[in-house]
C-alpha cells in the first residue's frame, strides 16, 4: 500500500534528536556527530526502519546511519527506532536517521568516514535497461561506496529479485569487490545473523526465496 504524503512529517522528524536534517554538513566527520570512534555501519533505503531499529538497538558497540528519501517512511522508521530502544531501555546515541538521495551519497560521506559495512535490503530492481543505472548496486553506485568504505569494509545485499541479484553479482565483480558469502535461499542457508525486513516479511509470505551476498573491498 502506498503511503500518503504527510506534510507534517518534516517538523516531527526535525524535532527528533537522532534525525540529521543536513547530512551533507557532516561530510568526513561522522565520528564527531556520534562523539566517539566506534565503527560506523550504514543502511541504504531503510524504509520503515524495521531492520535498522533491531540491529542498532542490539549493537551498542557500533554506530549506525540509516538513509531514505521519503519523509513519510522516515517518520515510521523514527517511531520503530524509538519503540525498539525503549523496549530494552537503551540510549539512541548510536543511531542517526536522515533523508538523502543515495545517487549522490558522496556528498555526505567520504574516505574519512571509513564506513565498515553497508546494508542494501530489497532495493528497487529498475527493470528497464535505460533505468539500470538507478540500481543501488550499479557499478556507478558501488564506485561511490568504495570512496567511503573502510579498507576491510563490506556490503551485505539481499533481494527477492533474481534478475537484479544476477546482475548485481556481475556489478560487484566488475567493480573490484570479492564475494565471500552467497546464497539464493537465505532462510535455508544456515546463515544465522539475518534480521528480517518489512519487505522480506512480505516476500516470505509470497513464498519467494531471498537471495543474499556479502561483498568485500
Ligand atoms: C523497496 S523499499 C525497501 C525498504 C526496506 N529496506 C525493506 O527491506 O523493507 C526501498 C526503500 O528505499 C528508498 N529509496 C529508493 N531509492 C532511493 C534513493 N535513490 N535514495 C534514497 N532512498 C531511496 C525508498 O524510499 C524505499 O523506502
Amino acid at each position: 500500500m502506498r503511503l500518503r504524503k504527510k506534510a507534517w512529517a518534516r517538523p516531527v522528524l526535525e524535532s527528533c534528536d537522532f534525525f540529521v536534517a543536513n547530512p551533507t554538513d557532516y561530510l568526513g566527520r561522522w565520528n564527531s556527530i556520534f562523539g566517539n570512534s566506534k565503527e560506523i555501519c550504514l543502511e541504504l533505503g531503510c524504509g520503515k526502519g524495521g531492520f535498522i531499529s533491531k540491529l542498532a538497538s542490539s549493537t551498542p558497540d557500533k554506530n549506525f546511519i540509516a538513509i531514505d528519501i521519503k519523509d513519510e517512511v522516515l517518520l515510521l522508521a523514527k517511531e520503530n527506532i524509538e519503540k525498539e530502544y525503549l523496549a530494552i531501555n537503551a540510549s539512541t546515541s548510536n543511531i542517526k536517521l536522515m533523508s538523502h538521495e543515495i545517487m549522490i551519497i558522496h556528498k555526505m560521506l567520504n574516505h574519512d568516514d571509513s564506513i565498515k559495512r553497508i546494508y542494501i535490503n530489497f532495493c528497487n530492481p529498475w527493470y528497464k535497461n535505460s533505468h539500470n543505472a538507478k540500481r543501488l548496486t550499479h557499478p556507478n553506485q558501488l564506485n561511490q561506496y568504495k570512496s567511503f568504505l573502510a579498507p576491510n569494509g563490506d556490503i551485505w545485499f539481499k533481494t527477492d529479485n533474481e534478475l537484479l541479484f544476477d546482475a548485481s553479482i556481475k556489478y560487484f565483480e566488475e567493480s573490484g569487490f570479492s564475494i565471500g558469502f552467497i546464497t539464493k535461499d537465505l532462510h535455508k542457508s544456515g546463515f544465522d545473523r539475518n534480521i528480517v525486513t518489512e519487505h522480506e516479511k512480505m516476500y516470505i509470505k509470497e513464498g519467494l526465496k531471498i537471495k543474499f551476498l556479502i561483498a568485500s573491498v
